[in-house]
């Protein structure tokens, strides 16, 4: 059995899905690797340490993807290199399947097995091959220190003999796994915290990290069973509105994170919103990519209106790509064990295993 991986596409995707700590634990399970020529040099994984672990390295992307049984991928390879994948082989990765629909499309009809970890259940046994959860864990946190290092003021509390600094008032919009790991951060660095969310299991979470919720009055919890949000009704929706118009005067930094599964994230600061918050204040939209929490959001861009800072970034993750990939790669292993039948030593697709049944795009 051959796990194999192509470089990423540098100029988009720093995280690799294969490392070489990953690397040995498959080695040791009794996989083959092989990974492209320079695959891991940028986060300082020159090819001699794998080599030396006893992976294959070579150059020419055809001959990778020819060897292998298994092919694993931070993000979907271009359709030019996907031409070189063959039928029966298994694709994983993070392939992003609602905005890659033409190229997933074409795979399927060539019948190549694809499995987006995007797909999986929010069950416990899942909770090691999460990469949503692993990477917006780290998001969050990055979210925070890049808002923190372009706002102008101090974070914490000073009280010194030149005067009181008091400290920065941060709010959280949408506190799922990115939300929470940016009140924790926050909380750590002497922030004040506020966060809002539709789903009310949120508010103890919130609160156990020592976050105020800013409850939208009359609001019912809008969770669905697989623990994701609900898009909001017209009602709701006004209703946050005015809450957040009121707070927002306040807070000096914002970060937003909310998003609903296969959908545009939902815009919930609004132009007329922006316009009334003081001059100094940053915005961190961590969901750019998928259009924005605010009105003006432009992705990898900084805008500013009226003193405000927006800032989104297409991948937040490329400015920490060795933990970002940490974590991924043990992800993957984690995912590609479970799909590997240790007795029959071979993979099987079983379509009875929840995590399998999910993740494999049909
Ligand atoms: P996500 O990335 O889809 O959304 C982020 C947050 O935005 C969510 O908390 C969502 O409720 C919130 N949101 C959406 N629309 C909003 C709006 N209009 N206003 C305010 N907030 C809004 O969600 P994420 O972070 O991936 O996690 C969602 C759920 O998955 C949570 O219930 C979490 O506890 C659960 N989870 C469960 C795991 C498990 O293995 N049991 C592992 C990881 C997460």
């Amino acid at each position: 059995m051959r796990i194999v991986s192509i470089s990423e596409d540098k100029n988009i995707e720093k995280r690799i899905s294969i490392t070489p700590e990953i690397a040995k634990k498959f080695l040791a399970s009794g996989f083959e690797i092989t990974l492209q020529e320079n695959y891991g040099e940028h986060l300082g994984f020159k090819d001699n340490i794998y080599k030396d672990l006893g992976v294959k390295i070579l150059q020419d992307e055809k001959l990778i993807f020819d060897g292998g049984d298994i092919i694993t991928q931070v993000g979907l390879p271009s359709q030019e290199k996907l031409s070189h994948i063959k039928e029966n082989q298994i694709l994983v990765g993070s392939l992003n399947p609602y905005a890659n629909n033409n190229l997933i499309k074409d795979l399927l009809k060539r019948k190549i097995n694809l499995f987006s970890l995007e797909l999986l259940p929010r069950i416990t046994r899942a909770q090691s091959m999460d990469i949503l959860s692993s990477q917006a864990n780290l998001a969050g946190y990055k979210a925070v220190i890049e808002s923190f290092a372009n706002f102008e003021k101090a974070i914490p509390m000073m009280m010194t003999a030149a005067g009181t600094v008091p400290a920065a008032k941060v709010l959280v919009v949408g506190a799922g796994v990115a939300g929470l790991q940016a009140i924790a951060t926050a909380k750590r660095m002497g922030a004040i915290v506020f966060a809002t969310d539709v789903r009310m299991a949120s508010k103890e979470q919130v609160e156990s990290l020592g976050g105020k919720f800013l409850v939208v009055e009359g609001s019912e919890n809008m969770e669905t069973e697989g623990g994701y949000a609900k898009e909001t009704s017209e009602d709701f929706k006004k209703k946050q509105e005015k809450l957040l118009e009121e707070t927002l005067k306040k807070i000096d930094i914002v970060i937003c994170t909310a998003l609903i599964p296969g959908k545009k994230a939902p815009v919930i600061i609004h132009d007329k919103m922006i316009d009334k918050m003081q001059s100094g204040t940053i915005i961190y939209d961590l969901a750019a990519v998928q259009g924005g929490n605010t009105a003006l959001t432009k992705v990898d861009e900084i805008i500013e209106k009226n003193g405000v800072k927006i800032m989104g970034e297409r991948n937040i993750l490329n400015k920490l790509p060795v933990s970002a990939s940490s974590l991924f790669a043990k992800n993957i292993f984690n995912f590609v064990m479970n799909l590997y039948d240790d007795k029959d030593k071979k993979i099987n697709i079983n379509l009875k295993d929840e995590i399998i049944e999910k993740t494999l795009i049909k």
